[in-house]
């Protein structure tokens, strides 16, 4: 089966879930949580070399005070209590968005993972966090401006690449497979110049009820479909195109 190098959740549904429960929100982000935590070691597990979870967007920041506070609590948990497994599964953690936004604890956590699992070899685990995609490219583009202004480089000599390497994905390859739970079919602010040629899957399942079955069928409907990237098929390149 032909496996994603890369992919990437975004983990919807958490407060439709705990309010079908007649719940709180923050008890489906509980549970969220734990469904994260199953999906990585999933993921690890079954070699998947990079993985992206999109935890909380630029958006997200506009939530009401009580659910982010609780979201920043969580993560900052979830960190602190994680890191010495994601060591013990080789799992490499690191973080894109603007963390300067982020409650000075979970800052901590996030550096102390990072550079704990630094020496990791295996999965490539990634968290979206405060991460709008519109605001990565803003940086990029405003970082190439500055060499442009500053004599470093010419406009042309900005090519696909030199975006590319700008973006703070880099250098993680662009996701192969993009995954969405909960029924709804949009990017949300997430992986724009990434997502070029991704595959998406959306399914229905609201986050908190995915589990590593979900995350088979997601897996074998990816092995199955064929990535033309805007090419022909034809007798001689179909079996290089869907690999
Ligand atoms: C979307 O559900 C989920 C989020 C905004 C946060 C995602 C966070 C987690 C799964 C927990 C933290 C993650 C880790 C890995 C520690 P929603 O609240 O938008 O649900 P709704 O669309 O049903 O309201």
């Amino acid at each position: 089966m032909t496996l994603p190098k890369h992919i990437a959740i975004i983990m919807d549904g958490n407060g439709r879930w705990a309010q079908l429960k007649r719940k709180p929100r923050t008890f489906g982000h509980i549970k969220g949580t734990r469904v994260a935590k199953k999906i990585i070691t999933a993921c690890s597990r079954q070699g998947i070399k990079n993985l992206t979870l999109y935890a909380f967007s630029t958006e997200n920041w506009f939530r009401p005070q009580t659910e982010v506070s609780f979201l920043m609590k969580l993560l900052g948990r979830y960190l602190r209590k994680e890191t010495e497994n994601l060591v013990k599964e080789n799992i490499r953690f690191s973080v894109i968005g603007d963390l300067s936004k982020l409650p000075s604890d979970v800052f901590q956590a996030i550096q102390k993972a990072s550079e704990t699992t630094a020496q990791c070899t295996g999965l490539n685990l990634v968290f979206a966090l405060s991460y709008g995609s519109r605001q990565e490219i803003t940086v990029a583009v405003r970082e190439i401006a500055e060499k442009v202004a500053r004599g470093e480089i010419s406009p042309g000599q900005i090519d696909e690449a030199m975006i590319s390497t700008s973006l703070s994905t880099y250098p993680t390859p662009d996701p192969d497979l993009i995954v969405r739970t909960s029924g709804e079919q949009r990017l949300s602010n997430f992986l724009l110049w990434q997502a070029a040629y991704s595959e998406f899957y959306f399914t229905e399942v609201l986050w908190p009820n995915f589990t590593e079955a979900h995350l088979d069928e997601a897996l074998s409907a990816f092995s199955v479909r064929q990535r033309r990237y805007g090419k022909v098929a034809t007798n001689d390149n179909l079996e290089k195109l869907s690999n």
